[in-house]
């Protein structure tokens, strides 16, 4: 592999393991998203749960978009990041009084409830505390969104949302609810998905569902088609870019609206996974039994994806030179059977001290990360600060 942000002198002398972020492909997808909503009513809340690494959040932050967000803490990063509060939208299914009240002070956008009983608990504390609360609502529609089963969230099963059968009562519980005005309707059926067809049938599902809602004397300003577009964790280097111009069009050709409404969605993963990189250090080359291992200094707590959902993410070794190609599992130094970053890998003959690059970790892998086996968090870096 000879990519330029894999500059093996530069990074060297760096401590590993740690997190290298791409700022130039960054941008290059910022560029890409606002080349394809131009001239439309299309808003983008950044996915905050993807990435909220300061040096990633501050580029979004200079590119205008809004922030989804999940928690009264991603609520909090992003004000003390600075994005203007009437972009920011809350979903979450169990949003704590504190954060619901965090949030009516600061005068977010808007809630995207999840629950009948939360529009009931929403009101009652914007009644105590003199707050008034626009809402979304969030509704599961019954799509399959064809990715992993802990990633998809639109089916009955899934925890998410209101049911549409229980729909009309949640209308009829709005119409009693003084200090709530409904403005929008919310989905989100799922990440890493890398077909149109699901999005297409989330059109087909919100068109009626509107036209019926609006038939009881509702206004939806806002339709949020949440967020879910995949990436090609096979090949970063061929597609670091998702195609947005698909996917876009995709809302533009299907969703019936008209000049009263906007179109807002919440892209997490297709905006920051490409841009990150962790870079770790071969510790040692095992010959076990049955496999070859390579041993490195990333672990599970630097990125939990593959452990989590068996999730594949491609590596390479930086450093060898050698001709010869090996096979492998690559595994990292916790002490769990399922630290495993990849089984029979091949790859350039290895050798201990070697520099290995795990791709597409810019979503849900510094995020996730965690301090088990008391290992410290890995330190990031911007490409464009070490170059
Ligand atoms: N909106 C809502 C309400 C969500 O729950 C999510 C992701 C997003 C937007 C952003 O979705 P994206 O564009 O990133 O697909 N940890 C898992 C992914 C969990 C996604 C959770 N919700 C993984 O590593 O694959």
């Amino acid at each position: 592999m000879q990519n330029t942000t894999f500059q093996i002198d530069k990074l060297q002398s760096i401590p590993t393991p740690f997190y290298l972020y791409d700022d130039k492909l960054l941008n290059d997808t910022l560029n890409e998203i606002n080349q394809c909503i131009k001239g439309y009513p299309i808003n983008v809340h950044y996915a905050l749960k993807a990435n909220a690494n300061p040096l990633i959040v501050s580029r979004l932050k200079q590119n205008g978009f809004g922030v989804d967000c999940v928690s009264g803490g991603e609520i909090k990063l992003a004000i003390e990041s600075g994005f203007d509060p009437s972009k920011i939208v809350f979903a979450g299914v169990a949003k704590s009084d504190e954060e619901i009240l965090y949030a009516l002070k600061a005068r977010i956008l808007c809630f995207n409830v999840e629950s009948i009983e939360e529009l009931s608990i929403i009101d009652t504390i914007c009644n105590s505390s003199g707050y008034h609360a626009n809402v979304c609502l969030r509704i599961n529609p019954n799509i399959d969104a064809h990715t992993h089963k802990y990633i998809t969230t639109g089916l009955d099963e899934n925890k998410f949302g209101i049911g549409i059968p229980q729909l009309p009562d949640a209308l009829i519980k709005l119409k009693s609810l003084s200090h709530i005005s409904l403005i929008g309707l919310h989905f989100h059926i799922g990440s890493q998905i890398t077909i149109t067809q699901p999005f297409i049938l989330l059109c087909n599902r919100i068109n009626a569902l509107i036209q019926s809602i609006e038939s009881q004397g509702f206004n939806i300003k806002i339709i949020n088609v949440g967020g879910g577009l995949g990436i090609d964790y096979y090949n970063p280097d061929k597609n670091p870019i998702s195609d947005f111009q698909s996917y876009f069009n995709v809302f533009k050709t299907h969703l019936k609206f008209s000049s009263d409404k906007q179109i807002h969605c919440e892209l997490g993963r297709s905006i920051v996974a490409q841009c990150g990189t962790i870079i770790t250090r071969v510790l040692y080359v095992k010959q076990g039994i049955t496999k070859k291992f390579i041993m490195i200094d990333a672990g599970m707590n630097n990125l939990i994806r593959p452990a989590l959902y068996q999730a594949y993410h491609s590596i390479q070794n930086l450093s060898s030179t050698d001709q010869q190609q090996e096979v492998y599992d690559v595994v990292g130094p916790i002490c769990e059977s399922a630290d495993v970053f990849g089984t029979e890998v091949i790859l350039p003959k290895t050798s201990r001290g070697d520099l290995l690059a795990i791709r597409s970790v810019g979503a849900y892998g510094e995020v996730m990360a965690s301090t088990y086996n008391c290992r410290p968090f890995a330190k990031s870096y911007l490409v464009s600060d070490l170059y």
